[in-house]
């Protein structure tokens, strides 16, 4: 089957996206897209960016894990890592959108121009934004593991089910 049809072999519509990103960790925010995503599609695949080149707090199997476990409920849910182009992943799971949050106007422009590229390199992708609740608006991934590594407070920016787990691994990082 290629990419962009609608159409599996059976012969039934399945509308595949792809939620890409690096999760360092999930946040609120992140779960937040994933719930309204998962509204839109048939099949969803949360793909955790392997970049070897980059150091994260969190292992990608760590990251995994903590996605597998937040989602669980949702059957229609995958979880996996990628590296090299999205567009090649999104292609290989036979996905017809990427789906992105937008936070805030601030997000717009790198969104923008990475939506851009990525519709240069694979036309018939679509991405398509979404946003998070406007209390998940300032939160993101990068204040976590600031807030995280200093004892800060982790409630409403990770979510409940994982918050002792990520204040664990981040109390006393540099
Ligand atoms: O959570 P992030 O770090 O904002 O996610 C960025 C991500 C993973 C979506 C982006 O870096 C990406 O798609 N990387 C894969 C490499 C690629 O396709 N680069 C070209 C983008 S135009």
């Amino acid at each position: 089957m290629g990419s962009g049809t609608l159409v599996q072999s059976s012969g039934v519509f399945v509308r595949s996206a792809i939620y890409p990103g690096s999760f360092d960790p999930v946040t609120t925010g992140h779960w937040d897209l994933i719930q309204r995503a998962a509204k839109l599609v048939d099949r969803l695949v949360v793909a955790v960016l392997h970049n070897p080149a980059k150091a994260p707090a969190f292992s990608v199997d760590e990251r995994l894990l903590m996605l597998k476990e937040l989602t669980a409920s949702l059957p229609h849910v995958e979880v996996t890592t990628f590296h090299g182009l999205l567009v090649d992943f999104a292609k290989s799971q036979d996905a017809q959108f990427i789906v992105r949050g937008v936070r805030a106007f601030s997000d717009f422009e790198y969104e923008f121009q990475m939506a851009l590229m990525n519709r240069k390199l694979a036309p018939e992708l679509e991405t398509v934004f979404l946003m998070p609740k406007e209390k998940y608006s300032a939160v993101s991934s990068r204040f976590v593991r600031e807030i995280g590594s200093m004892g800060g407070n982790l409630s409403d920016l990770v979510p409940e089910m994982l918050k002792a787990r990520i204040a664990g691994r981040l109390a006393g990082r540099p």
